[in-house]
């Protein structure tokens, strides 16, 4: 099963986010959709998962509770019954300068406790552009002291330059880091980066994708809900 998965990101209120969530609902009941489906709100909007709509944390800090201004731990996870987390996303790497050791110590603190973690990974142009021996050995660092035999893991492809730039990564750049991905750990596998209504059913149709983790074009329900569509009649 395909997991088609939004990242919200700072987008949405509370009201919008369940709204969102109800659309997204009644989407699927009506429509026989085959694929998981992930929705990952901002801090604010945290809720409980819905029956068939699995709700995960963009971000949290590998503490219960404490002194962490701005930060959230397990105790307001716990509030939601939340047990779903993205680490490694390229803009908590880039912007907020989480480096190596940081998300090595989150997957460390959330593993231990059995969460579920979408891990992202992902190289910036100039790594690209250096080709593709550079670019894995990029990826392999960032996997690096990750255990990847982590029966909840679930990776993400999210090369930097394709996040929110409409560039959509190539069907063969796609391939070729999907598989080499799945030699280092064979985990479910994501694509992420300009993921549109349009090329969406083509991504999820490549060998060694497991689904997509997109930005844009979730934040509207009837766009998220199309990507859901896409990923029918996908047997992997
Ligand atoms: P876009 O779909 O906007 O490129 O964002 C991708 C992303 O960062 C998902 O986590």
């Amino acid at each position: 099963m395909q997991i088609v998965a939004a990242n919200l990101k700072t987008n949405h209120t509370r009201n919008t986010v369940q709204s969102y969530l109800g659309a997204v609902e009644s989407y699927i009941d009506k429509n026989e959709i085959a694929a998981r489906s992930v929705v990952f709100p901002p801090m604010s909007a945290l809720c409980q998962s819905r029956e068939k709509i699995t709700i995960g944390a963009q971000n949290a800090y590998a503490a219960e509770n404490g002194s962490f201004t701005g930060e959230i731990g397990t105790e307001q996870l716990e509030e939601f019954a939340i047990k779903t987390l993205l680490i490694g996303h390229s803009e908590r790497r880039h912007i907020f300068g989480e480096n190596l050791e940081l998300v090595k110590r989150k997957f460390d603190f959330f593993s231990l406790l059995d969460y579920e973690i979408f891990f992202c990974v992902g190289e910036p142009i100039e790594i690209k552009e250096a080709g593709f021996e550079v670019v894995m050995t990029y990826i392999e660092k960032q996997l690096d002291g990750i255990d990847l035999g982590y029966s909840r893991l679930v990776l993400a492809y999210e090369p930097v330059w394709a996040i929110g730039t409409g560039k959509t990564a190539t069907t063969a750049d796609i391939t070729e880091v999907h598989n080499a991905i799945k030699e280092i750990a064979d985990k479910p596998l994501l694509y992420g980066g300009s993921v549109k209504v349009e090329n969406a059913a083509e991504i999820m149709s490549l060998p060694n994708v497991d689904g997509v983790l997109v930005g844009t074009t979730s934040w509207l329900s009837e766009r998220y809900c199309q990507l859901l569509d896409a990923a029918n009649g996908i047997n992997k």
